[in-house]
């Protein structure tokens, strides 16, 4: 079995994809919740249903916050649809969420259990409150692999990726809290592009989770064609947990990121320090050149750079077929 971890998650298409991959290689000790791709009692619902036709109900599933810490919620229907998982009809789940609050659950898990990581695909706000409510959880944590951001351009506005424009101050703490993340935007997300053909193979495999995955991804082609005019679904938040199940899939750098929030037209923007990758700088004398005494703080993150999208099909393909 895979390493320990906690999926909190929006569900979401892509979501669903990052849960049929987490569920099935790694050790996932429970599911919690957040409002973002759709309203909390929603993605909670959709969480509880694809677990549902994965047949792992064993696995628990705690709802989280409702809304990002102090603006309120911004949704996606234009991509996801009302439900939030619209495409795939999906009976009514059997199995409810657990009464404790995600945030207690993360809290208790990582200080109970040793080398668990986090991995976040909706907004922090989650991720956030249990280091407010309990800062140890920062050295505890193996690490945080996240699908939010960007090193380059943003999709909700020009320079903000949705994940981090939802909650920018918790996407700030959690930045700016010391734990090690793993960061995979949208420079890398969307090298992981499904079309028609994927969808094609999906059906071939036939198993119930390869249907689901039909479903979510034609879906998602016709919201994203028509919302975005792109040419496919970007599965975003499976690169998230592809990364750490074969870290062969993803080239990256470290580097400083840190999350604007005052910005007009760029709150909510990662900015991603790469100065350090033009190599060492040569020498300089800050009495002749005092403007280039600002040498950047050190490096807090790893930002995916390059997908191996051949090799992260493969890995879908493989885990769709092993679902019965
Ligand atoms: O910007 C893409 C992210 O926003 C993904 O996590 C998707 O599920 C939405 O939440
Ligand atoms: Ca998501």
């Amino acid at each position: 079995m895979g390493r320990k971890v906690i999926l909190d998650c929006d569900p979401g298409h892509d979501d669903a994809f990052a849960m049929m991959l987490a569920v099935q290689h790694l050790e996932v000790l429970g599911i919690t919740t957040i409002g973002g791709n759709c309203t909390l009692e929603n993605v909670t619902k959709n969480a509880l249903k694809v677990l549902e036709v994965l047949g792992r109900t064993d696995i628990p599933v705690f709802a989280g916050h409702s809304c990002p810490m102090t603006v309120p919620l911004v949704t996606a229907p234009q991509f996801h649809g009302e439900t939030g998982l619209d495409g795939p009809v999906l009976p009514e789940p059997a199995v409810k969420a657990q009464e404790k609050h995600a945030v207690d659950f993360i809290v208790e898990t990582v200080m109970d259990t040793d080398d668990v990581t986090l991995i976040a695909t909706g907004p922090l706000t989650n991720i956030a409150a249990a280091i407010n409510r309990e800062p140890r959880i920062v050295e505890r944590v193996t690490e945080l692999s996240i699908m939010g951001g960007s090193v380059t351009y943003g999709n909700w506005t020009p320079t903000a990726e949705f994940n981090i424009f939802v909650d920018p101050e918790a996407a700030y703490r959690v930045f700016n809290s010391g734990l090690h993340i793993k960061m995979s935007g949208l420079n890398l997300t969307r090298q992981c592009c499904l079309t028609g053909e994927h969808v094609k193979k999906f059906r071939e495999i036939g198993t119930k989770a390869a249907n689901l995955a039909a479903d979510l991804t034609d879906f998602f082609i016709g919201a994203t064609v028509k919302s975005a005019e792109l040419t496919g679904a970007n599965m975003h938040d499976a690169c998230a947990v592809a990364w750490l199940i074969d870290p062969s899939l993803v080239k990256s750098a470290q580097m400083h990121i840190d999350i604007e929030l005052k910005g007009d037209l760029t709150r909510g923007m990662t900015v991603c320090d790469y100065r350090h990758l033009r190599g060492v700088e040569p020498e300089i004398d800050l009495h002749r050149e005092p403007q280039m005494a600002f040498r950047g703080e050190k490096p807090n993150a790893e930002a995916g750079l390059e997908l191996d999208f051949p090799g992260f099909m493969e890995l879908l393909y493989r885990t769709l077929t092993n679902y019965k």
